[in-house]
């Protein structure tokens, strides 16, 4: 491996009342670890090892809202309820005791069924049309009375994040759950104002929850919305083709008031418009920093040579070289990086970087998923 300075990847960075030591994310991951939605002391270790390692920004594993049927597996935390939310002060504190900073992934999976374990949470699946993928019926439409009290439920999450001390909250709005079901016209056959031809009709869900968010947490408060053009539903689907589509999408959801737009890709080297800007073009970070000017974090096969999906069907990976990584931080494409996989499997990931001591870094085992190291 040829490694330049990695200087550019612990630059400090600030967005509105938070302020990071380096631009290393820990993507968020779910880890099916929290019995009866409670995120127990294995679970705060686990991050507070993140955060005692130099990871710049702690997202959580996806952590549900108010909602009957926001979860799909019995594993999955709540971010509801007096029992989840001292679970979770008790996480922020030992992440803040170590230095590190922290928001919890807001989350409600929609019509998607846990691919992983048979369950059923004795609620019906909700969506906007009643579709888990653009053919398969699952569950109820939602009416204008249970949107509206998702999105409350979403914006008092977000007033429990701040007030339990949380540095920032992300909405999940991305990979086919909740919100990017209302995104999605294979899953979105609304004709009242959720739903419409274009992806501005369509973001309207999603504008609503950020804008619910910013009252309940005021101006000062960074806000992270986390977007994918892939569908587990779909690897292939995109939402916006076109440059313009992709603006009408991102710009109405910035002036909601998403301060960070959270970019998912697989591989985060692959071109958004290959056919505008060739394969060295700008990525979805990229251009969703372009675009909207909001602050971006990019992700996907960060320091790892296999994609992750490929992982969920028992695939290892091997290290592989930060090079254009810190190319394209250093050109400024997009702002913070997210890192999911290396960090699942070894806590010091960030640090081992930071000190170069590149030749520690380890293979990536699918195994890890089933532990908490
Ligand atoms: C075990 C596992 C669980 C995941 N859970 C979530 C999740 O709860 N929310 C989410 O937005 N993405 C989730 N992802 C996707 C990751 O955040 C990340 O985008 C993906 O792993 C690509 O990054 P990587 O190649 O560095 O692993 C998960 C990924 C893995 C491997």
């Amino acid at each position: 491996m040829n490694h330049p300075s990695f200087d550019a990847l612990f630059q400090p960075f600030s967005v509105k009342s938070l302020s990071l030591k380096n631009r290393i994310v820990m993507a968020p991951m779910t880890r099916f670890f929290s019995p009866q939605g409670l995120p127990g002391e294995d679970v705060a270790a686990y991050y507070r090892r993140r955060a005692e390692a130099e990871v710049g920004l702690i997202l959580s594993e996806g952590t549900t809202v108010e909602r009957p049927a926001a979860r799909n597996d019995p594993n999955i935390p709540y971010f509801h309820g007096e029992a989840a939310l001292s679970a979770w002060k008790r996480v922020i504190g030992g992440v803040h005791a170590a230095g590190g900073r922290m928001g919890p992934q807001l989350w409600h999976v929609g019509a998607v069924k846990n691919a992983l374990a048979d369950w059923n949470s004795g609620f019906e699946a909700e969506s906007p049309s009643g579709l888990a993928a653009p053919s398969v019926q699952r569950g109820e439409v939602m009416s204008e009375e249970a949107i509206a009290d998702t999105v409350a439920a979403f914006g008092r999450a977000a007033a429990d994040a701040k007030a339990l001390g949380f540095d920032t909250v992300e909405v999940h709005g991305a990979h086919g759950y909740l919100i990017d079901q209302f995104f999605w016209s294979g899953t979105n056959r609304r004709n009242d104002r959720y739903g419409g031809l274009s992806l501005k009709e369509r973001a309207r869900f999603a504008a609503e929850v950020i804008k619910a968010i910013r009252v309940a947490v005021g101006d000062d408060y960074p806000i992270i919305l986390r977007l994918s053009q892939w569908k587990q539903q779909d690897y292939k689907a995109r939402l916006a083709d076109t440059v313009g589509e992709m603006s009408d999408w991102l710009v109405p959801l910035v002036e909601a008031g998403a301060d960070v737009l959270h970019c998912s890709q697989r591989r985060f080297w692959e071109a958004e418009f290959s056919e505008i800007d060739g394969t060295d073009g700008l990525n979805f970070a990229g251009w969703a920093k372009k675009l909207t000017g909001a602050t971006t974090i990019s992700v996907g096969s960060v320091g790892l040579s296999g994609e992750f999906i490929r992982s969920f069907a028992g695939e290892g990976a091997k290290p592989a070289s930060l090079d254009n990584l810190i190319r394209r931080m250093e050109r400024e494409e997009f702002d913070l990086i997210a890192v999911g996989r290396a960090l699942l499997s070894d806590p010091l990931w960030a640090s081992k970087v930071r000190t170069r001591d590149l030749a520690s870094l380890q293979d990536f085992n699918p195994s890890s998923m089933r532990e908490l190291v």
